[in-house]
Order: structure tokens, then C-alpha cells, then sequence
């Protein structure tokens, strides 16, 4: 078996990532306060071996809005809560918990991740998010996000607990019957830390976690993302387009890891990706065009739900100006076309797209063109762009998908792989279960024979599924320099 192995994460989404799949058929209806759907999805990737179990969060404020987009977001249990009941409910998988910095006091986050970290045996780690909901920080009585200074907030959060998991050494609980000692109190230390955003005395009444440190995750690929990743994360799962993007991406962070550590350190890139998964390619293309005629549109898919004053105003210019997926409210042919330029309203919704009309796109109708061909094999020259397809990408784009058969999916993962591109990938499913089930028993077995994937775990704990050492305790660290200096 080489050397080398691919890792895998699971993104847990109620409805999986495609917005229209719950919508599907052969969908189950989501139950999200219940223990036993999550558990169902904990089986399935446990018996595959995943390296773990990742529960993202966000504290989004409009319920009834977010329906349309990430149904997911429309309830959620507690991630801490939920990930202690999963740690009863597995033995070897990874559990991912998120926590937004804003949110939380270091001590809180820091008891919170040392305490489950200890009950799941080291199996814990933990996803910085920095998303961007105004809303949410006004169910914290805060007026926003704080802007560029939450990544500030952040940094300072981190260090803070990184240290509250070293304050009480390994072996600092004696429980000496003989001299009445129950701790060894050279082994306990205060931070009394005296920061900008932070003041913390310490002690965190926690032996050091089983990890030391639990493993950080985080996402994104700005300046200060970069830099986040670079000084602190463990992984990064930022969804870059193409193999050379990432690896240009993964380059640059590692350079700048270098520069803020001082020391070469792993960090591992899995780009989040969606398999979508047929017996045959043009099975699977037919199955990701089903799941886009699922998607909620506008009442009038032609001429859209806004009248003239929107288009003209500031909110038709952000979302003409905008790649990001269109929202509800601006999902029709006209949106389309004030985001590629050319008015498509008189094709209808399934006229054909001809070659003249597709040249005359902007950059981010091109961008769609490329996308699409890629996705579906359509094009405007083979005749096979309808404006649905269009309309489709532009709504499910958010998600990088993986079309085609089990065997084709393996050979993209091998690819990025191989490439150095990925050391493996945070997978989630555009809708439950049977794509899930297909990922898990067509593709993981070809990555097994393939020999780039495990078939029986080696570790039980996160970082010993990662290869990752136990960081030095920093108290101890400094005991010893002080030692050798005196
Ligand atoms: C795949 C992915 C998943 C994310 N999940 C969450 C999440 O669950 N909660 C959250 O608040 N932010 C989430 N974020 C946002 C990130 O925490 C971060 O704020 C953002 O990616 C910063 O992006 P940028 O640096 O590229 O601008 C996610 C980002 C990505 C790319």
C-alpha cells in the first residue's frame, strides 16, 4: 500500500447540499431534532471509515428566508450537544464541532472542547467560522459581525484556548491517599492573560485534553482567511474550482504557515465537494437536471417576481454585478439575463441557447458556459444549452459537483489527489440517502482497491487518524526554558 492515504470528512446536512434534493422523490423527510437521523448518517460513514463526522453551524436569524436556500439552516441542535450524543453512538470517527469566535467566551469554547474531547476518547476537533451573519450577532447583543476586527477577535480566541487546554498538565491528578495530595500543584498553571479583547485568569479545571490541542479546521480563502489558516488550522476545506487553483492556494498558505510558525507544519487541504453519482454518466447528468427542476424558483420563471424599480435599483444592481448563487425572488429568465448580458426572456424557459447568442455572454455567462459543459456536457455548439440548464447552474452553483459514475467520481478524487491538488476532500451529498449510500459503497471501495484509502481504521482518535503529533504543552515548554536559562 503506498505510503500516502486520502482522508475523507463528511459534511452533514440535513437535506444534503443540492437545494432542490429534498424535494426528490426518494428523499426522506429530514428529522432534525431527532437523534436517530444524524445517528443513521454516523453509521453510514463509520462503516466506511471516515475520518470523521463534520456538523457545521451557523446562528442565521431568518428562518423563513433560509427554506429557499440552505434548508438545513431552518433548525439545528446545539453542536455540542448533538456531538456528545454521537461520541456515545461511535467508537473510532472523528467529530467535527463548529463554533463561531464571536460568539463565545474562550473559557466557555475552551471547557466545551476539552470536556468533549475527553468523553469521545480524542476524537474531537474543532471548525473555526467567521461566516458572515449580521443577523445572527444580534441574537448576542451585538450591532454586526464587527467586520475585518472578528478575524482580530479570532486569533486573539484562539490562542486564549489553546492555552486553557494546557493549564492542568497530564499526571497533575495525584489523589495521594498517603499524603492528602490530590494535585500535583506544579503541574497546574494560570494564564492570567491580559489581552485586547480578552482577560483571562485561568485555571481551566480540565486535565489537558487527550489531544493536547484539538485539531482546528477552517474554511476560506481570503487575505485574512489565509493567514487564519496559516498561523492556526490544522485542515483547511475551502472549495477551490480547479487542481491548480488549489494548488497555488495550498502553496501559499503553507508558505505563509512557515513565516507565522516558524516550523514546517502538516496542514491538510480537503476541498469540499458533492458527488453526484448514476450507473451511467448520462444517468447521473439526468439525475443533477431533475434535482435543478426541484429548485424553488420565481411564481413567473420568465419575467421573475420584481417589478421594473428593483431591477433599476440598488438591489437588482448587487445582484447583477454578483456571482454568487441567485436568490429567491431573482430566480427567472430576466435575472439570468441581467446577469449574462443578453436578454434571453424571448427563448422562454426551454428555448435553445444558439451559438451567436452565447458569445455575445459576459465574463460570468462564460464562466456559466464552462460550468455547465463541465457538469453536463451541454454546450451551445452541439446544440444542447437550454435556458433552464443555465438558469439551473446559476442558482445550484455553490457546490462544487462531482457528476458521473462511481468509477468516474474515484478517478476525479485519485486525480486532485495525486496531483497534490488534495490530501482528501470533505464530502457531502446533494441529497439523502441513497447518494450518500452510493458514495460510501460504490466509490470508497474503488479508493480502497485503488490502495489510497484505509480499510480498517489504524487510530482512534482525530490526530492519530491524521498522522497528527501531540503538540508540546506551551507551560511546560516554558518551565523547561526557564530551567535551562537559570
Ligand atoms: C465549505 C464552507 C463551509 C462553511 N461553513 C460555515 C458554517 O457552518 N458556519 C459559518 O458561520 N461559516 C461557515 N463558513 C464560512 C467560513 O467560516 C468563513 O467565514 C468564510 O469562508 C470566509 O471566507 P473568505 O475568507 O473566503 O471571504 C463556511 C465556508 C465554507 C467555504
Amino acid at each position: 500500500m503506498p505510503e500516502r492515504q486520502l482522508h475523507l470528512g463528511y459534511m452533514h446536512w440535513l437535506n444534503g447540499t443540492h437545494w432542490g434534493g429534498w424535494r426528490h422523490p426518494d428523499a426522506p423527510t429530514a428529522r432534525a431534532f431527532e437523534l436517530e437521523y444524524a445517528t443513521k448518517a454516523l453509521r453510514i460513514t463509520e462503516d466506511a471509515k471516515f475520518d470523521f463526522f463534520f456538523l457545521g453551524d451557523t446562528l442565521a436569524g431568518d428562518i423563513a428566508a433560509e427554506q429557499w436556500i440552505t434548508t438545513h439552516n431552518t433548525g439545528r441542535l446545539e453542536p455540542f450537544t448533538l456531538a456528545s450524543q454521537l461520541a456515545l453512538n461511535s467508537s473510532k470517527i472523528g467529530l467535527v464541532v463548529t463554533a463561531h469566535p464571536t460568539f463565545y467566551e474562550p473559557y466557555i469554547l475552551a471547557r466545551l472542547t476539552a470536556s468533549l474531547d475527553h468523553l469521545s476518547g480524542g476524537r474531537l476537533a474543532w471548525n473555526v467560522v467567521l461566516g458572515a451573519s449580521d443577523l445572527a450577532a444580534r441574537n448576542f447583543s451585538l450591532p454586526d459581525l464587527g467586520g475585518a476586527a472578528r478575524y482580530e477577535r479570532a486569533d486573539e480566541f484562539i490562542h486564549v484556548v489553546q492555552r486553557l487546554w494546557d493549564s492542568i498538565e497530564e499526571g497533575a491528578y495525584l489523589q495521594d491517599k498517603k499524603t492528602g495530595h490530590y494535585v500535583d500543584e506544579t503541574k497546574i498553571h494560570r494564564l492570567d492573560w491580559q489581552g485586547t479583547h480578552f482577560q483571562v485568569a485561568g485555571t481551566l479545571p480540565l486535565e489537558r485534553p487527550p489531544q493536547g490541542h484539538v485539531p482546528l479546521l477552517y474554511a476560506g480563502a481570503s487575505e485574512l482567511s489565509r493567514e487564519l489558516t496559516a498561523k492556526w488550522a490544522d485542515i483547511n476545506f475551502t472549495g477551490p474550482a480547479t487542481p491548480r487553483e488549489s494548488i497555488a492556494f495550498n502553496a501559499d498558505v503553507r508558505q505563509r504557515a512557515e513565516r507565522l510558525r516558524g516550523r514546517v507544519d502538516p496542514i491538510f487541504f480537503l476541498p469540499g465537494i458533492t458527488p453526484l453519482i448514476g450507473d451511467t454518466r448520462a444517468e447521473a447528468v439526468e439525475l443533477y437536471e431533475e434535482l435543478n427542476t426541484l429548485l424553488p424558483y420565481d411564481d413567473d420563471i420568465v419575467e421573475g417576481d420584481r417589478d421594473e424599480s428593483y431591477w433599476s435599483g440598488p438591489e437588482g444592481a448587487r445582484i447583477r454585478a454578483s456571482s454568487f448563487p441567485l436568490p429567491k425572488g431573482a430566480r427567472s429568465v430576466r435575472s439570468l439575463t441581467e446577469r449574462v448580458g443578453v436578454d434571453l426572456r424571448a427563448l422562454g424557459i426551454d428555448g435553445r441557447v444558439e451559438p451567436g447568442t452565447a458569445q455575445r455572454f459576459n465574463g460570468y455567462g462564460h464562466r456559466l458556459l464552462t460550468a455547465l459543459a463541465e457538469r453536463t456536457g451541454r454546450t451551445p455548439d452541439n446544440g444542447g444549452v437550454r435556458v433552464r440548464d443555465l438558469l439551473g447552474a446559476a442558482i445550484a452553483g455553490n457546490f462544487p459537483l462531482v457528476i458521473g459514475t462511481a468509477g468516474q467520481v474515484a478517478d476525479t478524487l485519485i486525480d486532485w489527489f495525486d496531483q497534490g491538488a488534495a490530501e482528501g476532500f470533505n464530502v457531502s451529498t446533494p441529497f439523502l440517502w441513497e447518494q450518500l449510500e452510493r458514495f460510501t459503497g460504490e466509490v470508497v471501495p474503488i479508493l480502497q482497491e485503488r490502495g489510497v484509502y484505509r480499510t480498517e481504521y489504524t487510530a482512534d482518535t482525530f490526530r492519530g487518524h491524521f498522522g497528527l503529533d501531540i503538540p508540546p504543552n506551551s507551560f511546560t515548554t516554558a518551565d523547561r526554558q526557564e530551567e535551562r536559562s537559570a
